[in-house]
């Protein structure tokens, strides 16, 4: 089929790709001249690990193409996708204005009947307005939402193999196109549910919310874990042990950060208060999620009291590993909270460097590699949890510092062998483990008999 996908961002790109790649002929198409000839040209924008090599295949195969003229891509296409950015607005809720102009834009391009495809994602009741909006057209074009749930940086794999791929349509003929797209993908057996295009956009929200509140959760119960001398990474196996409750989204830490949690849960608080609907639950995970990294902060200050100058390694500044995305990261309010604190940061993320220098400018050190971050440190602080910090050799890190603190934000460190190097080994709910000692090493599973 001839598919066009407005907006070359994170989802319009990953998802134009993985369309051409279950075999459609696909256009991507963008404002922003620049991005379309260095996609054009093969550059790929965004980090995203095996984007880049599926662009190149898909553009060498004729199925990939970019452009800036819109309106002869709409005419060539049967289906467009739109996902275009909705940045928060200020007033709360989502800015909307980007969606409804591509939607007029096809709208005045349209030659004939088509599908629009909601693939941005959108509050709940936006569908309808859009459907609304396409009925001013001289053509039929139906309106149909097809909300995404990829995770950067496992987002092609996610595609892919999609836990369940969510039609929110009007009519019958808008379920026909998206069937006949994604057909690959239900002749492999995956899920395909079919509803209104209201609960199709409150299932990505209400999906992004419970998992934030998961998160939320256990990160408090993290709190009460170190008041009571608890161990949070047991007890998330005893809690995540039940098959109604599973382990996953259990992981106490820092918090959580990127363009979906914490945009969603704050879009849904707005909706609901604007519609009277108090949002007792939503407000408190927000509440809870900026809690835990000023609590994390508070502790290293602590450890570190009475220290002139104190230097600071920072690991990680991406909101999570396999990405450069810092939108929202905890660890960059970290580093802010950290340097306002009079603290000298100095930080190496693998991937997300540029985008921090942009965002933090001279207000931190940015280190090129883990050495030379750490060097002379007072304090290790492991924010992102990127293997390469996980498989650091700790008698060469104790080495390299002149201090002995390490706080692992993401609990992903192995605290005996950062302790048998001499090293006082800090984690979110769990008690700090001295130096040389082996105390709270692995959660393990006691088989009886
Ligand atoms: C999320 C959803 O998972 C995805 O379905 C949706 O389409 C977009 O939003 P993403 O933002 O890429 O995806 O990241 P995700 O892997 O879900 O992690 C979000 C944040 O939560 C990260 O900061 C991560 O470090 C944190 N997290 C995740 C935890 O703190 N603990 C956990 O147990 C899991």
């Amino acid at each position: 089929m001839n598919i066009a996908v407005v907006g070359c961002g994170y989802v319009g790109l990953v998802s134009g790709t993985c369309l051409a790649a279950l075999g459609h002929q696909v256009v991507g198409i963008d404002v922003d001249q620049a991005r379309v000839q260095s996609l054009q040209a093969g550059k790929v924008p965004i980090y995203e690990p095996g984007l880049s090599e599926m662009i190149l295949q898909q553009t060498a195969a004729h199925r990939l193409s970019f452009t800036t003229d819109m309106a002869t891509a709409v005419q060539n296409s049967q289906v467009i996708f739109v996902a275009v950015g909705t940045p928060p607005a200020p007033e709360g809720g989502y800015n909307l204005t980007m969606l409804f102009d591509a939607v007029e834009q096809i709208i005045k391009a349209a030659n004939e009947p088509k599908t629009i495809v909601i693939k941005s994602t959108v509050p709940p009741g936006t569908g309808e307005k859009v459907a609304a909006q396409a009925a001013t057209a001289p053509h039929r074009l139906e309106v149909v939402n097809n909300p995404e749930f990829l995770r950067e940086g496992t987002a092609i794999h996610d595609f892919m193999n999609p836990d369940r791929i969510v039609f929110g349509a009007g009519t019958a003929e808008g379920i026909g196109a998206l069937r006949e797209i994604y057909q690959p993908l239900i002749d492999r057996g995956f899920n395909i549910l079919s509803m209104s295009r209201a609960s199709a956009e409150l299932s990505k929200f209400g999906a992004n919310a419970m998992l934030a509140m998961r998160i939320s959760f256990i990160n408090e119960i993290s709190r009460l874990a170190s008041a009571v001398g608890a161990d949070i990474e047991s007890v998330r196996m005893g809690i995540g042990s039940d098959p109604r409750i599973g382990p996953a989204f259990l992981k106490a830490g820092i918090g959580y950060g990127g363009s979906c949690f914490p945009k969603d849960v704050a879009a849904l608080v707005h909706q609901m208060q604007t519609l009277k609907i108090e949002p007792h639950l939503l407000s408190g995970i927000e509440q809870a999620n900026r809690h835990q990294r000023e609590h994390f902060v508070q502790g290293i200050l602590r450890v570190l009291e009475g220290r002139k100058d104190p230097q600071i390694a920072l690991w990680g500044l991406a909101f999570k590993p396999d990405t450069d995305d810092i939108r929202e990261s905890p660890a960059i309010e970290i580093a802010r909270m950290l340097a306002a604190a009079g603290c000298i940061v100095r930080a190496f993320d693998p991937e997300a460097m540029a985008n921090t220098r942009r965002l933090l400018g001279d207000t931190i050190i940015y280190a090129p590699d883990v050495p030379q971050a750490t060097a002379g440190a007072d304090a290790v602080v492991l924010a992102t949890d990127w293997s390469v910090f996980i498989t650091q050799n700790w008698p060469t890190i104790k080495a390299m510092m002149r201090g002995v603190h390490v706080f692992d934000g993401r609990n992903c460190l192995a605290s005996g062998k950062v302790s048998a190097a001499g090293l006082h080994y800090y984690a979110v709910g769990r008690t700090p483990v001295p130096p040389g000692s082996t105390r709270h090493g692995s959660v393990g599973v006691v088989v009886a008999g």
